[in-house]
């Protein structure tokens, strides 16, 4: 690579921009009838099925992209990443997540030490707290077994396990069925006040979940829990002992606050939040739907490295996602994308998927401190597609933002069975009908009005423009090994478009000043000194004081 040459400077991206001002003043119903493009534009990887034909290029800018991609020596780059090269530049850390699906019989050294045994003696304790609460053996202070675990954490050590449990809820074996694991993250309360009402303190297991284990949103909801265990003036230490798991990497906190060592298991600082459901944050998803599961989700997750890893660019999945996520952000100006998966089981990956693509891209320096010159992360949401379609899609349609968007299924579903009855046949003609709305829209999205019989007396409020970039992305089916897979591509699709637009995506700056001006506004709320806010903030304290006060 032409060394320290600005990205916007390198020939390969001058190219790109020429095609993309090309690629502007044509439609992507032009594109649509050429087979052999089409055939060059579908990929696949194991059990996944990437389609870019609807994407906004030809074979020439995707040669071009991967040319682009050899120039900054993203090759380099995957190897270092997968080998624990210091790549989080701003917190002198590796990003291993890769090695917390790493099988027991590779190695990965990390400062002299391999860290594999680690991670499996970290398996190993969960695997112990997994059988140990589905045995019922886990007993809390009363004696009884737990029935009910809650999750307290929020960001990477919640939209992850929650994700996870939901879409693989099918997958819990009976042992796993019997236990019920809820979520607690948001701050105000709303859940925990929720969840109390229903559960008893003797057969509740809280597992705090935070990588720093000072996150005010977890710490806060963490003293609410104990302070609901010990309602019934319950001795603090046995309830301590019996109820409360913590998952962080600073074990003198867990210690601190009072949870046993013996119920603490430890990830690591090369692990980042929001790449932790592989490590004990996972924890909640191996109480759901069983150790055996979760393992095969690693073991997914593996699968896609290795592909990462060995396969060319120019067949490379998460190397494509990332290329045709940087065409569309940077060179067609696209700043809005949507995840719409077509399976209900998958509904809570759009908002994974928020923080994992832009709490890491969403950075406009580069590695080297200087603002970058070129759009990086786009605006990223999503909901389940079939439901979108009632919602957002007018605006996919007929509206005036450029829009790039993911459509991802599960081909298979709904396994026919011996006598499986009108119910479950009728379940399958409504996966049929998913599955038709996924490919209908994406078409129309792709088409406009020329996938439909519309003519010049059709009036412009029933006109559909069409042009709209998407990218189909098929599962054989919906299973923890093939979940793994689609994480684990997004996680490297997420670095391949930081090494492209030369970013750091495993930092968050951008975060941390949140968390710090609360505290200042908490103190303000109490009523100490407000006059060193700006206007709007001091008259908005004045008057949430007031009506605070009216309220009493
Ligand atoms: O949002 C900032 C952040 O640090 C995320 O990166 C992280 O996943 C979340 O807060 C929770 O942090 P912790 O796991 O340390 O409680």
């Amino acid at each position: 690579m032409a060394h320290n040459v600005p990205r916007a400077e390198l020939s390969e991206w001058c190219y790109l921009q020429g095609k993309a001002k090309a690629m502007q003043q044509s439609h992507l119903r032009d594109l649509a009838h050429d087979l052999d493009r089409n055939n060059q534009l579908t990929f696949r990887a194991g059990s996944l099925l990437l389609d870019l034909s609807k994407q906004k290029m030809d074979v020439s800018i995707l040669k071009g992209l991967v040319k682009l991609a050899e120039a900054v020596e993203l090759p380099k780059a995957i190897q270092g990443l997968l080998s624990g090269e210091t790549v989080n530049n701003t917190e002198n850390r590796p990003a291993l997540h890769s090695a917390l699906r790493l099988p027991v019989t590779a190695s990965l050294v990390l400062n002299g030490q391999d860290v594999v045994p680690a991670v499996h003696d970290s398996l190993a304790k969960m695997s112990d707290v997994v059988s140990r609460i589905h045995s019922r053996q886990w007993r809390g202070f009363s004696g009884r077994a737990i029935t009910d675990v809650v999750n307290i954490g929020v960001g990477g050590s919640d939209l992850g396990p929650f994700m996870a449990c939901q879409a693989l809820t099918e997958f819990a074996p009976e042992a796993a069925n019997r236990l019920h694991v809820h979520f607690v993250s948001s701050i105000d309360g709303t859940q925990l006040s929720d969840l109390l009402g229903s559960l008893r303190p003797e057969t509740t297991l809280f597992i705090l979940s935070s990588k720093s284990f000072t996150t005010i949103d977890t710490m806060s909801n963490a003293h609410t829990a104990l302070q609901w265990m010990l309602k019934d003036g319950v001795d603090k230490e046995s309830v301590l002992a019996h109820h409360f798991v913590g998952i962080s990497t600073n074990t003198q906190k867990m210690t601190a606050w009072g949870i046993p060592e013996s119920s603490q298991i430890v990830f690591w600082e090369w692990v980042g939040g929001r790449f932790s459901l592989w490590s004990a944050i996972g924890l909640p998803i191996a109480l759901k739907v069983g150790m055996a599961n979760f393992l095969s989700m690693l073991a997914g997750a593996n699968f896609i490295d290795e592909h990462f890893k060995t396969e060319p660019l120019a067949t490379n999945l998460p190397v494509l996602l990332g290329l045709v996520g940087v065409w569309n952000a940077t060179f067609l100006d696209i700043r809005a994308h949507s995840i719409l998966p077509y399976d209900g089981r998958l509904k809570f990956f759009p908002s994974y998927l928020t923080q994992l693509e832009m709490e890491s891209n969403g950075k406009s320096v580069d590695k080297s401190g200087k603002p970058v010159a070129y759009n990086t992360c786009p605006v990223l949401w999503g909901e389940v597609g079939s439901n979108a379609q009632h919602a957002f899609y007018q605006l996919l349609h007929q509206g005036t933002q450029a829009v790039s968007c993911d459509f991802i299924a599960p081909v298979r579903r709904y396994k026919a069975y011996p006598d499986s009855g009108e119910a479950h046949k009728s379940l399958q003609s409504q996966h049929q009908l998913t599955l038709a709305n996924c490919l209908a829209q994406s078409r129309v999205l792709m088409l406009g009005d020329a996938s439909t019989d519309s003519d010049e007396n059709t009036p412009n409020f029933k006109r559909y423009r069409g042009n709209q970039p998407s990218t189909t992305l098929l599962l054989d089916e919906l299973t923890p090994y093939s979940l793994g897979a689609l994480v684990a591509l997004y996680e490297h699709k997420v670095f391949v478009m930081s090494v492209l637009w030369d970013v750091n995506p495993f930092d968050q700056w951008g975060v941390e000043l949140g968390k710090k001006i609360a505290d200042k506004m908490t103190q303000a709320l109490a009523g100490e000194a407000i006059d060193g806010f700006d206007a709007s903030t001091q008259h908005l304290l004045k008057v949430i004081a007031d009506i605070t006060a009216g309220g009493q």
